[in-house]
């Protein structure tokens, strides 16, 4: 069966795209990024291929791009486009491939006037990883985006956390989230395709992937 994963985080910047390049190097996956925003700062896109050394060829565009580094209903709204979820289409791939789409921003982020990220997570029905620092505040953050992602009826699949190893948080999200931490990515002097391999080979729990 191919693997197909929905990354979200508890927020913005907590490392979505360091873990979408792990993975599609480490599952051998196509990365998409159905909404992205700040394109004047770059993509995730071009981003998970430089880190993973991707070819274009594994990564499939954007269904909806905007310039502005804002929420997406809100770039949306600047750019005079209303974000329409039948409008982001499971992109082109062999049926055996793997794929990693991830988020902007968090869970609970406007896609329009009426419809969140969780909206587009169900309309794409992926498994779900949800994206945690492992710093001070964790906690809270990662288990209120759990109970919206269960809100939303979302099969969440594990958490992965990001920064200097923190047993008691690591701990304490798996107790209160009730939900497995099934892989860590420790800070990284350099993020490349070798260190990435190294960190899920050392920290994942593989059985997630390659069931
Ligand atoms: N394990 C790590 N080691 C070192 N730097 C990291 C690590 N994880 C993330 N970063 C850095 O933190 C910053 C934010 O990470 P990333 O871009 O993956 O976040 P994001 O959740 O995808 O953000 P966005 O919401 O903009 O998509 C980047 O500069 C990234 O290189
Ligand atoms: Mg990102």
């Amino acid at each position: 069966m191919p693997e197909r994963f929905f990354v979200t985080g508890t927020d913005t910047g907590v490392g979505k795209t360091v873990v979408s390049a792990l993975l599609c190097a480490a599952i051998d996956a196509i990365y998409w990024k159905p909404i992205q925003t700040g394109t004047r700062e770059g993509t995730d896109r071009n981003t998970v291929m430089q880190l993973a050394h991707l070819p274009r060829a594994q990564t499939r565009p954007e269904a909806y791009r905007f310039a502005a580094p804002v929420s997406p209903h809100l770039a949306a709204r600047r750019a005079g486009v209303r974000i329409n979820l039948q409008s982001i289409r499971m992109p082109r791939i062999a049926a055996t491939e793997n794929l990693i789409a991830e988020g902007a921003g968090g869970a609970m982020v406007p896609m329009n006037d009426r419809q969140l990220m969780t909206d587009v997570m169900r309309h794409l029905k992926f498994p779900v990883l949800l994206v945690a620092r492992t710093s001070l505040g964790t906690i809270n953050h990662t288990l209120l985006s759990l109970a919206a992602l269960r809100a939303a009826r979302l099969n969440v699949r594990g958490v992965i956390m990001v920064g200097e190893p923190n047993s008691e948080n690591h701990n304490a999200i798996q107790h209160y989230g009730e939900c497995q931490v099934i892989g860590e990515i420790p800070w990284l002097k350099k993020i490349d395709r070798t260190a990435l391999l190294a960190v899920f080979h050392k920290t994942f729990d593989c059985k997630v992937f390659l069931a």
